[in-house]
């Protein structure tokens, strides 16, 4: 029986470009979504890969949204913490809600996928989580201190959480991802957008299979010795 691994926002943007990846490498992959049907039907129609509705945010909604996955495919050995929103806005003009949020969801969402699934991988000795942190987590960006304390927290919570899997199986590792061509990136006003695109050395956005690439790396069985590690995926924006 393959292995089941879960990508949380998996249906769309990087997400989906990190399940169709796990899926050629052979495991049997469930992609989370949190709000867009029509387009999860499209993509688990297009690719046979179930799509599974939760609230990454919501820490019961976790636990049952992976026991479901469990009951439907198997044991989850492999998690990529990919889900996350941006509520962009300077300092004062952002609410308690747009900082909330973010956490809520990019921070949290890392939290509660490993209550739901850490202790079943560390019972079988063999497990991979990948957590999706990003550029601005590492260097700041303007309008962005949700987004960037959340990302920054992914990384800390990857070394932490590495330490505790090392000596049962489970590798944790993040990808930093720079600007890569998806809605989330489209959604920045185009004339900001610019004058990032124009900071990036190799001169282009990153697709969002530049990243996959690299968490399949992370989620192979050769990549067992490889833990708390953070690979940053951003044209040479920067370099850290
Ligand atoms: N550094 C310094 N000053 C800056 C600046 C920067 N990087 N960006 C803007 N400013 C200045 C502007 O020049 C302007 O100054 P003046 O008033 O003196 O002209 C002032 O700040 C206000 O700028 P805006 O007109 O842009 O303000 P706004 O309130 O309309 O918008 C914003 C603010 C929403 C933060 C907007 O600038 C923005 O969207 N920035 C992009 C944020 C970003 O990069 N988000 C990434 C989303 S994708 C992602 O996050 C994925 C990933 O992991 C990489």
């Amino acid at each position: 029986m393959s292995r089941v691994a879960i990508v949380t926002g998996g249906t769309r943007g990087i997400g989906e470009a990190i399940s169709l990846a796990l899926k050629d490498m052979g495991y049997t992959v469930a992609a989370n979504y949190a709000g867009n049907e029509e387009k999860a039907k499209a993509f688990s129609d297009a690719t046979g890969i179930a799509s599974f509705k939760w609230d990454v945010g919501d820490h019961q909604a976790c636990l049952d949204g992976c026991a479901a996955v469990t009951e439907a495919l198997g044991p989850v050995d492999i998690v990529v913490n990919n889900a996350g929103i941006t509520r962009d806005g300077v300092l004062a003009k952002m609410s308690f809600d747009d900082w909330n949020e973010v956490m809520r969801i990019n921070l949290g969402g890392c939290f509660n996928m490993a209550k739901a699934t850490f202790g079943g991988m560390r019972e079988r000795g063999w497990g991979r989580i990948v957590n999706i942190g990003s550029i601005n987590g590492q260097a700041g960006q303007y309008g962005q201190v949700n987004y960037a304390a959340a990302k920054s927290g992914i990384h800390g919570f990857t070394k932490a959480l590495a330490q505790e899997g090392a000596k049962v199986g489970v590798t944790v590792n993040a990808i930093a991802p720079g600007y890569i061509d998806t809605d989330m990136v489209a959604a920045v006003p185009a004339p900001v957008l610019e004058k990032i695109v124009a900071k990036i050395p190799v001169g282009r956005l990153g697709q969002a299979s530049e990243i996959a690439r690299g968490v399949a790396f992370f989620c192979s069985e050769e990549g067992g010795f490889v833990t708390g590690s953070t690979l940053s995926i951003n044209g040479g924006q920067h370099m850290y």
